[in-house]
């Protein structure tokens, strides 16, 4: 396909308006550009079909499946994007005076009273931008929390191996030190592990609940204790809270501190890079400590009134089914590919991970292999060698608005992948055949991406 760049034609234009007839402006001197800006000049119906051919190569929920686990890219409601698009929200400045803005600051507080009974939190803050920026800020009420009191020197956190990613990572960047607890053989937190390494030093524990693993840590209440017993805080990563969202709160298991990916669980889409929000919840002892108003205003304030819509559209009630059909799904589908993929962990919540170091040993199929298949299907890969603790991971979650006959497609075209390993190892490996770009250099295309026109 070529770039609109190449596309493009000296002289050639939109020129859909009337000449202007109002008299121009003397832009000063010093201000006018003294180069040609080299954009690209086209015909409206050119550029239509530019970008409606790049929607086409594009893949999204509307789409079809995005099994994607952990980052779960899930259908979420139009309703809510138009919500958000009320010009009363849209056509707003965070520096207009207080009083022109008494309607968003009511949405914004409606929205955190949902989130804190959704939580079981005293009070929520809108700042974080990310899940994982929730996390960081979460740190440092951590940090501040303990130095407040005189206790600087706890500048542990405990970290179970079966944590997201981001949660060592971002304890790291607060400037804590992480000490690994390990899984049992059963995928959850080893409590005699953690026994062993709370103690005086410890500043708290992150925890991901439901694990990457998809399972719930059925000891949580005990968790919590030892962590407490120790001086220590507890801070819950609840990106996962689709999973148990009207069902139980971070809250009532005994954590202090919880984010919320509402790009996940609250009808904002996940990943391509758009805007988020991963609000911090907190117990009212930690009030004193919470970011304020002075970064980003009002925090990603659209995606906010997304989540509100949505909160409001499911309210109480509406909640239990979201985590019902969210786990439901995940075990139908993982239920039917049991008796040929190897699964790491059940039973599982939202998310289940097949294995499949199995094929790769037998067959030198890997989860890479598998994942490109899956393209030829007009379906999203789940997430690929993720979480680290399984060999050739490929951790899938359906999602809570899929239907059974999805879920159905998806098993066959799973089995038939798995049928294919064994007969035709050759063609899973030059998998997809039929993508305009097949295996792109992944390395390349990470450490040096080429992410813009060179004008010349
Ligand atoms: C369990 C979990 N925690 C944290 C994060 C980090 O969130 P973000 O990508 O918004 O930084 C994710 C991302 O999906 C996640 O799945």
């Amino acid at each position: 396909m070529e770039l609109i760049f190449e596309k493009s034609r000296p002289g050639r234009g939109l020129s859909l308006l009337p000449a202007c007839d109002v008299p121009a402006y003397a832009v000063p001197e010093e201000m006018v550009r003294s180069a040609d800006s080299g954009l690209p000049e086209v015909a409206e119906v050119d550029l239509v079909r530019h970008y409606q051919e790049l929607a086409e190569r594009s893949f999204s929920p509307a789409k079809g499946l995005c099994p994607m686990g952990s980052c779960t890219m899930k259908y979420n409601p139009q309703v809510d994007e138009l919500a958000a698009e009320l010009p009363g929200f849209t056509q707003i400045h965070p520096l207009q005076p207080k009083n022109t803005t008494e309607g968003c600051r009511e949405a914004t507080d409606l929205l955190k009273h949902y989130l804190c009974a959704y939580t079981g939190m005293d009070g929520i803050s809108l700042q974080p931008a990310a899940g994982s920026h929730g996390e960081f800020a979460g740190m440092l009420i951590m940090k501040a929390y303990h130095a407040g009191r005189g206790e600087a020197h706890r500048d542990k956190i405990l970290v179970p191996d079966s944590a997201h990613g981001t949660n060592p990572a971002s304890a790291a960047m607060a400037g804590f030190r992480i000490v690994n607890i390990p899984s049992t053989e059963e995928g959850l937190v080893d409590l005699d592990a953690l026994r062993a390494a709370a103690g005086e030093d410890t500043a708290g524990l992150m925890l991901t609940n439901p694990n990457t693993l998809g399972l719930f840590e059925r000891d949580i209440l005990e968790i919590t204790g030892i962590v407490h017993e120790a001086g220590g805080l507890c801070y819950y990563d609840g990106a996962n809270l689709n999973a148990i969202l009207g069902v139980a709160r971070p809250g009532d298991m005994g954590f202090d501190i919880v984010h919320l990916n509402l790009h996940k669980t609250f009808a904002a889409p996940h990943g391509g890079g758009g805007p988020g929000s991963g609000p911090v919840g907190y117990k009212a002892f930690l009030e004193k400590y919470v970011p304020q108003h002075l970064t980003a205003f009002y925090g990603n304030f659209l995606v906010e009134m997304k989540a509100l819509a949505y909160a409001l559209t499911i309210g109480r009630d509406g909640a239990y089914p979201v985590a019902a059909s969210a786990v439901l799904n995940a075990r139908y589908l993982m239920q039917q590919l049991s008796d040929v993929y190897r699964m790491a962990g059940e039973p599982c919540m939202h998310e289940f991970v097949i294995s499949a170091a199995d094929l790769k040993a037998k067959y030198g199929v890997t989860a890479k292999d598998i994942v490109k298949a899956l393209f030829d299907h007009r379906m999203h890969a789940p997430n690929m060698y993720f979480p680290l603790i399984v060999e050739e991971a490929l951790m899938v979650e359906p999602s809570e608005t899929e239907s059974r006959e999805t879920l159905d497609r998806a098993a066959r075209i799973f089995r038939e992948i798995y049928h294919l390993a064994q007969t035709d190892p050759d063609y899973l490996k030059a998998a997809p055949h039929t993508t305009p770009v097949g295996r792109p250099d992944e390395v390349q295309a990470a450490v040096k991406p080429v992410l813009k026109y060179e004008i010349i």
